[in-house]
């Protein structure tokens, strides 16, 4: 995602400078490395793509069946809505209504090569099938604010590229979700100065899932714009490296999405069916959207 790109340059970055002795580069680099030690397996493609960021987002994908005219008062009214691309990836999709995905992540052994940052988590609501060029075709994800963690990297991260990031804790720190001892799993994450939850998926694992697979290599396989900036970010999300496959292959889920602004429009409970999962991803950030017009994936691995 867009905001996430660019925190990863910025973390990289500033990584790179704690030989100088920066106190903020220092802070930075303690609190992402010391406080997150996570279950999530190693990233199995940095040596492959030694020159470009790759990590892995283990976590919960779902999509949210929510109005259009929801999804039309989020999205910029700009940029237009790519019915027939959802349409023919989802039949009988009802006219009224838009696909919208939750995600929420825990970002693991990110870095360029063997130069790696701290894991963080993260959640957001993700609006595909976006036409950002206007050529009736391309779809593009639009992401709305996203809760990051750890805090003083968030405040860092957004007073220096002016992204719609929002400084979050979650519960379970550190890992993509935890069990909640009712059978389900769950990811919550708290906003700073917020008295209560902003975020949460519950999550528990069913036999029918209304989304294929496929549905959500396409989604996070789409470019992503935000609000702020004009540039994109070409994100690859795999789904042939050895973390999704084999005994870590997708869990088909279904449950719900407590949600409230600025994360969606209103304070609501979304039902949601997807899949946890984890993904190898590689990534470039700050790419001008027009050079993708046309993109539909690199192969097998991330299209569909
Ligand atoms: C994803 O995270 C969960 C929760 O921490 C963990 O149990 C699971 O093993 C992780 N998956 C992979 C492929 O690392
Ligand atoms: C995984 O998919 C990507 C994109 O389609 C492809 O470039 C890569 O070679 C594939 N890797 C494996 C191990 O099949
Ligand atoms: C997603 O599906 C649309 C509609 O079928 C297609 O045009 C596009 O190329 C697909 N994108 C990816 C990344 O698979």
């Amino acid at each position: 995602m867009h905001s996430f790109r660019i925190v990863s340059f910025y973390v990289l970055a500033t990584s790179l400078q704690i030989g100088a002795g920066s106190a903020s580069a220092q802070s930075v680099n303690i609190e992402t490395a010391v406080l997150c030690t996570s279950q999530s397996q190693p990233n199995p493609i940095d040596t492959q793509y030694p020159t470009q960021i790759t990590g892995t987002i283990n976590g919960t994908y779902a999509g949210l069946s929510i109005p259009y005219a929801s999804a039309r008062a989020i999205v910029p009214s700009q940029y237009a809505i790519l019915r027939h691309a959802y349409e023919s990836l989802l039949p009988g999709w009802p006219k009224d209504m838009y696909p919208a995905y939750y995600e929420g992540l825990l970002d693991h052994d990110i870095g360029i090569g063997p130069l790696k940052i701290g894991d963080f988590q993260r959640s957001s609501i993700r609006f595909p099938f976006i036409d950002r060029l206007g050529d009736g075709h391309t779809s593009f994800r639009y992401t709305g604010p996203v809760m990051l963690s750890p805090n003083n990297l968030v405040a860092l991260v957004g007073a220096s590229v002016g992204n719609d990031i929002r400084a979050g804790t979650f519960r379970p720190a550190c890992e993509a979700y935890a069990d909640d001892g009712h059978g389900n799993t769950f990811l919550e994450g708290t906003g700073v100065g917020s008295s209560k939850a902003d975020v949460r998926g519950t999550f528990r694992v069913t036999s029918s899932n209304p989304y294929a697979l496929d549905v959500f290599k396409n989604m996070t396989n789409q470019p992503s714009f935000s609000s702020v900036g004009t540039l994109c970010d070409h994100y690859i999300s795999l789904y042939n490296s050895s973390v999704t496959q084999g005994v870590n292959s997708p869990v088909p889920v279904q449950g719900s999405v407590y949600v409230r602004p600025p994360y969606y429009l209103k304070e609501t409970t979304l039902a949601a069916s997807g899949y946890r999962m984890d993904l190898s991803f590689i990534e470039t950030n700050n790419v001008r959207c027009e050079s993708l017009k046309g993109y539909s994936g690199t192969g097998p691995g991330d299209s569909g």
